[in-house]
């Protein structure tokens, strides 16, 4: 990820916090304890104002206009691919595609790349964390063509176990979708060595970046992987956008993924010819407004020091953990050596639904239940947890509201 910073800022969490309005507000007049940051981050003003100057002072289509409004939007649109280059540290922005969230970047992979390169016999390899976007879209494609979805496996403390990748990467696996940062239990899985190791064996790999691109650099060209896929709503942009990086000779030689206008280059009733990556896989209008706010969080993380928030998180991950791990009837689900800032866990006896629905009456928003990863929870035979996720404008204060409230809701729904 680019280290370009416009200006580069001590990290502050007090004056960090200054930049995110919604952690003023007073769920039920309690003060708001916001760890669901894993399910979406929250935005600074800069990226609200993105959208509202967008609305209010240059509204309209762009590459289709040649109005005063159409090219400034055009312009403000254009500008952000080259932004979401850096930010992943790809070589070029035409191997940058617009796209809803990482689930449809993974769906545009498996229908293009997939549906041209996998036949049946062949084999398609993702992990046993993955999230539902990363199973569901293969296994759809191993349907339609007669293919096996095979799946490297995890260990108890949530991280993968590689001793038989060689023999899953077998000579009909066709491509390996792998997440970099699961979802569920914060796992960061070795994605460069897995790379490395496909690609000994000639197999392309897609990366789901959802999770890794808030929480620590990115950089597509040294993971070396083919695809990669992030959603602006992780990572303090809005929700409806995300970006797809692929390598741009795989990108040329890909069919389109939907057809319409912009991804055309003529057409006619007999016949029509696509357009130049990356606009072979845009069509229609495109999500203007949100690119230009995903151009806004780019500018507001190149504002901040990378570094730092990274470790500073480390430091929230830790300290949660420790705390929790010392309250009686807690168990943490997943303890892998490398841990995002997610610290997953159940409650004995208690429901995660109640838990949940418990904090939430303290003003604390956390995710429970399988965390769109159904088969982790079947891993570790546990119907779901509850999912405290930190970002860098979280406090050890609000930890310790947590902790408390979590031995709370203990002596409160287990008498
Ligand atoms: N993938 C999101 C989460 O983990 C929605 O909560």
């Amino acid at each position: 990820m680019s280290t370009t910073a416009n200006t580069t800022k001590a990290f502050d969490v007090v004056s960090i916090r200054r930049d995110f309005p919604v952690l003023n507000e007073q769920p039920y007049g309690k003060r708001l304890v916001y760890f669901d940051n894993a399910a979406t981050s929250q935005k600074p003003t800069a990226v609200i104002q993105a959208l509202v100057d967008y609305y209010t002072k240059y509204n309209a289509n762009v590459h289709r206009g040649v109005h005063y409004l159409s090219q400034r939007a055009s312009d403000a649109f254009d500008s952000v691919r080259g932004k979401v280059k850096d930010f992943i540290h790809a070589a070029n922005e035409r191997e940058i595609i617009f796209v809803r969230g990482t689930t449809e970047g993974i769906n545009l992979v498996a229908s293009t790349y997939g549906r041209k390169n996998v036949k049946a016999g062949d084999q398609v390899l993702v992990s046993a964390m993955e999230h539902h976007s990363n199973i569901v879209p293969w296994q759809m494609l191993c349907e339609e063509k007669g293919a096996t979805l095979k799946v490297i496996p995890m260990n108890d403390k949530g991280e993968l176990i590689l001793d038989n990748l060689e023999q899953l990467l077998h000579e009909r696996t066709k491509i390996v979708s792998i997440v970099h940062t699961g979802n569920s239990l914060g796992t960061i899985n070795p994605v460069k060595e897995i790379i490395k190791r496909a690609h000994a064996k000639g197999i392309p790999v897609m990366v789901d970046g959802a999770q890794a691109v808030a929480h620590g650099s990115v950089d597509v060209q040294d993971l070396d992987c083919d695809f990669f896929s992030f959603s602006a709503h992780k990572m303090l942009g809005p929700t409806g956008i995300g970006a797809l990086y692929g390598k741009f000779n795989l990108l040329e030689e890909m069919p389109p993924y939907q057809g319409g206008g912009e991804m055309i280059s003529a057409v006619s009733f007999d016949h029509t010819t696509y357009n130049e990556v990356p606009y072979k896989f845009e069509a229609g209008t495109p999500n203007i407004a949100d690119v230009i706010a995903l151009g806004a969080a780019i500018d507001y993380w190149n504002t901040l020091d990378r570094e730092a928030a990274t470790k500073y998180e480390q430091e929230l991950l830790h300290y949660c953990t420790e705390k929790l791990s010392a309250v009686n009837g807690v168990r943490i689900i997943g303890n892998a050596d490398k841990k995002a800032s997610v610290v997953s866990f159940v409650l004995e006896g208690i429901n995660a639904l109640d838990a949940g629905m418990y904090l939430d009456t303290k003003g604390i928003a956390v995710r429970t239940g399988q965390h769109c990863t159904e088969p982790v929870m079947t891993r570790f035979c546990i119907p779901g947890t509850i999912r405290a996720s930190f970002m860098f404008y979280n406090t050890k204060e609000e930890i310790d509201f947590f902790v408390e409230q979590v031995e709370k809701a203990i002596s409160f729904l287990n008498p």
